[in-house]
Formats: structure tokens, sequence, C-alpha cells
């Protein structure tokens, strides 16, 4: 596993962020930031309680605080990479609570769309909660528009 060093930059309120990347999911130092960040979308009933993705078919970029802590992430996979229409699928991102607003997001995905061109693919999917109206604004800034309703009946 090799981990980059994306950029250095400076968060809303001028403190430093360093953005790193493994195109490796498995053993990053970010891998239980990005567990509990599921969990937390889980439990705020914005996703559904199963695992959509394989580890090895996943990537992850990363932003560091001025003191090392992991304050946000972006998961990707990229099982269709490959395919028809060669695109990238965005499982998570997620900011640390106490870190919100100050830019995170915005900072580590210019990174996560560079990874996502260094790839060859010019198509990034996400699946966003209809009512996380957070994600789908701040998904909006990010240049995303919505294409379809997934429809779902439990019987
Ligand atoms: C969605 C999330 C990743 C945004 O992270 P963030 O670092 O706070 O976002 P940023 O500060 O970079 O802001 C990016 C844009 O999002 C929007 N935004 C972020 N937080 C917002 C809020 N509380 N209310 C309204 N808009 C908001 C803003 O439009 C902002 O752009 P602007 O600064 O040009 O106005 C963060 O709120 C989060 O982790 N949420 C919980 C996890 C989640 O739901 N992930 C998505 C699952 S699909």
């Amino acid at each position: 596993m090799t981990i980059e060093i994306l950029g250095v930059e400076k968060n809303l309120r001028g403190t430093k962020i360093t953005v790193k990347h493994s195109a490796v999911l498995p053993y990053t130092p970010a891998y239980t930031f990005f567990l509990r960040g599921m969990a937390d979308v889980i439990d705020s009933k914005f996703h559904l309680q199963f695992t959509e993705w394989n580890d090895l078919n996943c990537g992850i970029v990363w932003a560091e605080d001025e003191f090392n802590n992991i304050v946000g992430c972006i998961c990707y996979d990229r099982s269709y990479k490959d395919s028809f229409i060669p695109q990238i699928y965005s499982i998570l991102t997620f900011v640390d609570e106490k870190h919100r607003q100050i830019g995170i997001h915005k900072i580590m995905y210019r990174y996560f769309q560079r990874q996502v061109s260094n790839l060859k693919c010019s198509v990034i999917t996400s699946n966003v909660h209809h009512k996380n109206t957070i994600r789908l604004i701040s998904a909006e800034k990010d240049g995303f528009v919505p294409l379809q309703y997934l429809m779902i009946k439990k019987i």
C-alpha cells in the first residue's frame, strides 16, 4: 500500500489540512474513520444497513488536520472503471462533525476528482438519500446533478 500526499491546504479557519490518498482501502490509517462514517450515515437513516462495497475494489482520499487527526474522507469504488462508460462510484464522503462547514469536503473533493481523471474516468456516480439535504446541496456544489429516483418497497 502506497500513501501519497496529494496536497497541503488551509481550511476556512486558516489551519492546515493535508490531503492523502491510497489506491487501496484496506490497511489505510483512514479505514476505521471510513467505517465509523458509514455507521453514522446508516444511523442517520441516510443509508440502508448493508455493506455495498468490496474493500479490494476501493481507494480512499482523506484529510488530516494540523495534529495529524483524520477529519474527513472520500471512499470510492473503481469496479466500473472499465465499463462502457468508465466511471467511479463514490461510496461515502464524510467529515467529522466538529470540522464541518469549513471547506474540508470541498478541498478533498477537488483532489478526489483529479484521482478519477487519473483513472481515465469521466463520470462519478453517488447515491444520496433524498432527505440528506446537506449532502444534496454539497453534491450540487461539486457539480453533480440528480439523475433518477431509486424507488424501494419492503414486502
Ligand atoms: C456532506 C458533508 C461531507 C459536507 O462536508 P463539509 O466539509 O462540511 O462541506 P464544506 O464545508 O466543504 O462545504 C461544501 C458545500 O456544502 C454546502 N454545505 C455544507 N454544509 C452545509 C450545511 N450545514 N447547510 C447547508 N449547506 C451546507 C455548502 O453549499 C458548501 O459550499 P459553500 O461553502 O460554497 O456554500 C458533511 O456535512 C458530512 O460529513 N455529512 C454527514 C455524512 C453524509 O451525509 N455524507 C454523505 C453520504 S451520501
